[in-house]
């Protein structure tokens, strides 16, 4: 029996976090679908075209180590506005939603366009400011050298790119339960979707 959890949000709201830890509490799959345009933008980078990078992407592609840096963030949400890109990408995120015994994936159109028949669909967000705090500290920690006033301009300019593109722009779906991250502690927005879940499934 397949159970879809679509997760959406802006960047850095905290889908990652939320989705891995449901995942490991339901004994889900999980897929961040960040990682498949991550890795189309890392290949365009290394001078593919993004249609050909999506149509022969492989499972090395999204295991490659430079797909969190800032480059790659920009140049995935540039290769996301490309609707072949897209369309190259769409089955095999369908097979993955669909694999017996669950699964949540979290993105930017899962619950919109890819799965519209998710059993729970979330869209977490929080705001531009805290969401650049959480990303900046990620990144620091990680060794990356950037500024705090960097880090929110390429969010916002990224956000601004995946919400206004022709194709599968980011918003939340009619019925998903939006999840407002800015004053919740991680736990706190963790048990709300596992409540929200465990609600559904009876
Ligand atoms: O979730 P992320 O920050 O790793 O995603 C990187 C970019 O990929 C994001 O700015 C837009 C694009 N993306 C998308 O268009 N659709 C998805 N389902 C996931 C990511």
């Amino acid at each position: 029996m397949s159970f879809t959890v679509a997760i959406d949000g802006p960047a850095a709201a905290g889908k990652g976090t939320i989705s891995k830890a449901v995942a490991a509490h339901f004994g889900f799959a999980h897929l961040d679908t960040g990682l498949l345009y991550r890795a189309v933008g890392a290949r365009m980078l290394d001078g593919l075209n993004p249609v050909q990078a999506a149509e022969t992407l492989t499972a090395e592609d999204i295991k490659r180590d430079d797909l969190r840096t800032a480059d790659v963030a920009q140049a995935a949400s540039k290769v996301a506005a490309v609707p072949e890109v897209r369309r190259a990408l769409v089955d095999f995120q369908r097979a993955f939603a669909l694999r017996a015994g669950g699964a949540v994936l979290d993105g930017r159109d899962i619950g919109t366009v890819i799965c519209p028949e998710a059993e729970v669909k979330l869209y977490v967000t929080a705001s531009d400011e805290i969401r650049a705090r959480r990303r900046f500290l990620e990144l620091t920690e990680k060794g990356q050298t950037t500024t705090l006033e960097q880090v929110l301009a390429d969010l916002r300019e990224r956000d601004a790119r995946d919400q206004s593109r022709a194709t599968a722009p980011l918003k939340p779906a009619d019925d998903a339960l939006v999840l407002d991250t800015s004053d919740m502690s991680i736990d706190a927005a963790v048990q709300a979707a596992i409540d929200a879940i465990a609600r559904r499934r009876g």
